[in-house]
């Protein structure tokens, strides 16, 4: 059995009676990342030790289907089916959740707290939504429930926001928070692929969720972008309330016309503070600049930009998704309860970056009220009158075009066109107010699009 590495460390250690004790995991849910906590803890063995100043050990594995054939690394003598045992085992000091969903992950978790278990898991759905309940029964028994893996895979964006911004106070974010939409929109882009064969894509590689719904319709990001709004703005959102779109309504024709215009989309989660006191959330997809920072995070790469009143804008990219990026942000937050283990300095840093009793209810502003650039896009008739007709509807719902181009009709022996217009700055509620009557009144041969435009 190794001893602890630092001096330090094992004096504390000793005084605490933890010498020579490993960090003991029980691992539930052995899938993608699961596999990949194994294989990291394997190759990083010895960088771990000397970090933490003791080894980790899994000592047990709970799946669906031990039947299942998997990675010769997962020791088949660990591997059981009853993940609530890891959360009360004596020997277990830290559960490890990366079984995804809420049920039961959410009664393994709570169990697991009650028990006195430090918990790490990558579950964003359980964060976002039981977050509050858990980690507040996390802070009252004075143990850790980590969560850096839920957000943005690989980059250590919860840290940032809990530790190294301690001293600021965030007025904007945004970012790609979605790797395999991201991966989506960028092979469909770059290779031309039909949204279906570059999902398969995405799902091959171990980006996608075990229900890929969620990553399309923005279920994912918005998860995601609940938990950085808690610890950006020390604000307690409903999860539920924040209004999202995905990109399965984006097709290779927006994203040509979108090129055709200097601009490619992304799917953006967008966080600010409003002056009125609200706070602006949104998941959905949009048309950025290609010159802009997040036009250039392709593939399943994520980036969040953070706008600090002092520090100013800063960017953090990298792998939002796959196996080795996420175990390395499960397994750093292990180190972390690990080291907290040692030392006996649990609940030093709030989970929420904010002293929970600071949490603010503030309200969520309304989808429609945002003004900006829109991208929009009629299919229609090639008849005399339909562009004048479209044309007035918009102006009386006050959004005025600035740039417009047809495809298709008569001219090219086509009965039908493809109308893309950019408009000035209006407010949603006007666009989709318009676009509503422009559908009602059938000038339209299939539904109208609109896609904001961010400025980047
Ligand atoms: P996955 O490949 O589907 O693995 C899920 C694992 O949980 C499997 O081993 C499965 O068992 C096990 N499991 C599911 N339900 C269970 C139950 N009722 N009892 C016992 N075991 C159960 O999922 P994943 O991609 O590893 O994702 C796991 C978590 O990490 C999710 O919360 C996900 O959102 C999050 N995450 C994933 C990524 C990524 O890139 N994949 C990135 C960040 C965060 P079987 O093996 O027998 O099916
Ligand atoms: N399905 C998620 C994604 C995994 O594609 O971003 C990482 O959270």
């Amino acid at each position: 059995m190794n001893q602890p590495a630092d001096s330090a460390g094992v004096e504390r250690a000793v005084a605490k009676g933890l010498a020579g004790q490993r960090v003991r995991i029980g691992l539930v849910g052995c899938g993608v990342v699961g596999t990949g906590i194994l294989r990291l803890l394997r190759d990083n063995a010895e960088t771990i030790e000397a970090r933490l100043g003791a080894p980790i050990e899994v000592v047990g594995i709970a799946v669906r289907d031990p039947s299942k054939l998997r990675d010769p690394l997962v020791p088949a003598e660990l591997v059981g089916t009853d993940p609530m045992a890891l959360a009360t085992q004596d020997d277990v000091d830290v559960v490890v959740e990366v079984m995804g969903g809420l049920d039961p992950a959410g009664a393994v978790v709570k169990e697991a707290l009650e028990k006195g278990k430090h918990v790490v898991t990558a579950n964003k759905a359980l964060i976002a939504e039981e977050g509050e309940t858990l980690l507040e029964m996390a802070e009252s028994t004075g143990v850790d429930l980590y969560f850096e893996a839920a957000v943005a895979g690989g980059i250590p964006i919860i840290r940032v926001l809990r530790e190294a911004l301690a001293s600021d106070r965030v007025v904007a974010l945004s970012g790609i928070v979605n790797g395999t939409s991201n991966y989506i929109l960028s092979r469909m882009t770059s290779a031309g692929l039909d949204f279906a064969d570059a999902l398969a894509e995405a799902q091959a590689k171990g980006y996608a969720e075990a229900d890929p719904t969620l990553d399309i319709n923005g279920g994912d990001a918005r998860h995601k972008l609940a938990i950085l709004a808690t610890l950006a703005f020390g604000a307690r959102v409903d999860v539920h309330a924040i209004p999202m779109e995905g990109i399965d309504t984006v097709s290779a024709l927006d994203i040509a016309f979108a090129s055709r215009f200097g601009y490619v989309i992304k799917p953006l989660a967008i966080g600010r503070p409003t002056d009125d006191g609200e706070l602006d959330l949104r998941v959905h997809p949009a048309l950025i600049p290609e010159s802009s920072v997040l036009a250039s995070i392709h593939g399943a790469l994520n980036a969040v930009h953070i706008e600090g009143a002092m520090l100013g804008p800063s960017l953090m990219s990298g792998p939002g998704a796959g196996a080795l990026p996420t175990a390395m942000s499960v397994v750093s937050d292990i180190v972390d309860v690990g080291r907290n283990l040692i030392t006996g300095a649990h609940a030093r840093v709030p989970s929420r970056a904010f002293r929970g009793s600071t949490l603010q209810a503030l309200p969520l502003a309304s989808p429609k009220s945002h003004r900006g650039r829109f991208y929009l896009r009629f299919d229609v008739h090639d008849r005399t009158g339909v562009l004048g007709k479209i044309a007035n509807v918009l102006g009386g719902f006050d959004v005025s075009i600035e740039q417009m181009v047809q495809e298709g009709g008569q001219s090219e022996g086509n009965p039908h066109a493809t109308l893309v217009m950019l408009t000035h700055v209006a407010s949603a509620g006007d666009v989709h107010g318009a676009l509503e009557e422009i559908d009602r009144l059938q000038y339209t041969t299939g539904p109208s699009r609109a896609l904001r435009i961010e400025e980047g």
